[in-house]
């Protein structure tokens, strides 16, 4: 089987809809075909200032979400990145083999950094695409589920592979961003032209899987929609409208044509009404089920680590080949 690699951060109290449907579905849907290895990345998380508190919780909480969406941790391996030690040693390895230009025109670094004052904003900021790179390359991805702003960091793990691949020989496979164009780029609710974000949206314009679902359908029907009464599929002239559209064909699995029949001689807020509808049809079994995971935390840790004992096995040969392919020396 083909394998695939993805992560999430641990760095908010939910994921957002954007992260569902840009990404968290794709990474259910790849069970069926694909030997699958997720990981909340918590190393990823202490790049930006951080309570040890909260990283914790939150980690739990990332990965009670992950179950609740429907990852089966006994078909693929579901870890905490920081529980596999090889992501940090494989990423050193990397950073000598990325230029300092090449990291530097990482354009969410750019963003990241301008917002802190460069004084501020942490190396491990600036290495953050490497470590990345590491996490997909360990497991000799082929596949990497993602949404759009992450294609410019699969576009370097490619490049780190083939390049080490060139110096040192053949030893990482180069992987395949996995991104669904409809859903690659879910946009905010009060300002459809931006994506949804847990540090740019407002409350507003932001859906968190685990808020009140009322919240949410409430959010849905005061989303800004666009001049004209038509519902019809159209990013440029429509954004508010498609980003709706897109939401609501996403969670139903009915196509955006069948949609735009069906809301012929309809208005916004049938549309808006029905979209609320869905997600909170969505929502609330899923909350119960994070809930039932929080329950327990002691077998959510258990689990947790047997996953991270998957994940080591083949993060731990990938490893060794690449200190043998660079002339460190093997243990005798
Ligand atoms: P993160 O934690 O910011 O987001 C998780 C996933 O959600 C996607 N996403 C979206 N998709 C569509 N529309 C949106 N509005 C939207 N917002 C977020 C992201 O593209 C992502 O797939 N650097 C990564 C985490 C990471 C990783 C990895 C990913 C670390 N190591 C290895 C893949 C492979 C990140 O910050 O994602």
């Amino acid at each position: 089987k083909p394998r695939v690699l993805s992560g999430i951060q641990p760095t908010a109290d939910s994921f957002h809809l954007g992260n569902y449907l840009g990404a968290l579905r794709q990474w259910v849907r790849l069970q069926d075909t694909h030997e699958t290895f997720y990981c909340v990345v918590d190393l990823h998380a202490i790049t930006v200032e951080h309570d040890p508190a909260l990283l914790l919780e939150r980690t739990r909480r990332s990965a009670a979400q992950l179950l609740a969406i429907g990852l089966d941790p006994e078909e693929g391996a579901l870890f905490v990145q920081s529980q596999v030690p090889e992501h940090a040693q494989l990423s050193w390895v990397l950073e000598c083999q990325t230029g300092f230009g090449e990291a530097s025109r990482m354009t969410q670094f750019k963003d990241k950094a301008a917002r802190q004052g460069t004084d501020r904003a942490s190396v491990g900021l600036f290495t953050y695409p490497v470590l990345q790179a590491a996490d997909i390359l360990l497991y000799q991805a082929n596949a990497v589920p993602v949404g759009e702003d992450q294609r410019q960091h699969l576009e370097l793990s490619r490049n780190l592979a083939q390049r080490f691949n060139n110096r040192f020989g053949p030893t990482l496979t180069v992987p395949e961003p996995h991104i669904v164009t409809d859903t690659a780029k879910i946009y905010d609710l009060q300002d459809p032209t931006a994506k949804m974000s847990k540090s740019a949206s407002s409350a507003g314009g932001l859906i968190e899987l685990m808020e009140d679902p009322k919240r949410s359908a409430k959010k849905i029907r005061s989303a800004v929609t666009d001049a004209g009464r038509e519902i019809v599929y159209d990013p440029e002239g429509k954004p508010g409208v498609s980003n709706l559209l897109i939401i609501y064909s996403a969670l139903t699995d009915r196509p955006v044509a069948e949609l735009e029949t069906a809301y012929e001689g309809k208005g916004y807020g049938d549309l808006k009404k029905d979209v609320a509808e869905v997600l909170v049809e969505f929502v609330e079994p899923f909350q119960q089920r994070v809930r039932s995971y929080l329950d327990d935390v002691a077998e959510l840790d258990k689990l947790l680590t047997r996953g991270a004992e998957r994940a080591r096995d083949v993060a731990s040969a990938t490893l060794s080949e690449v200190y043998r392919r660079i002339g460190f020396l093997q243990p005798a």
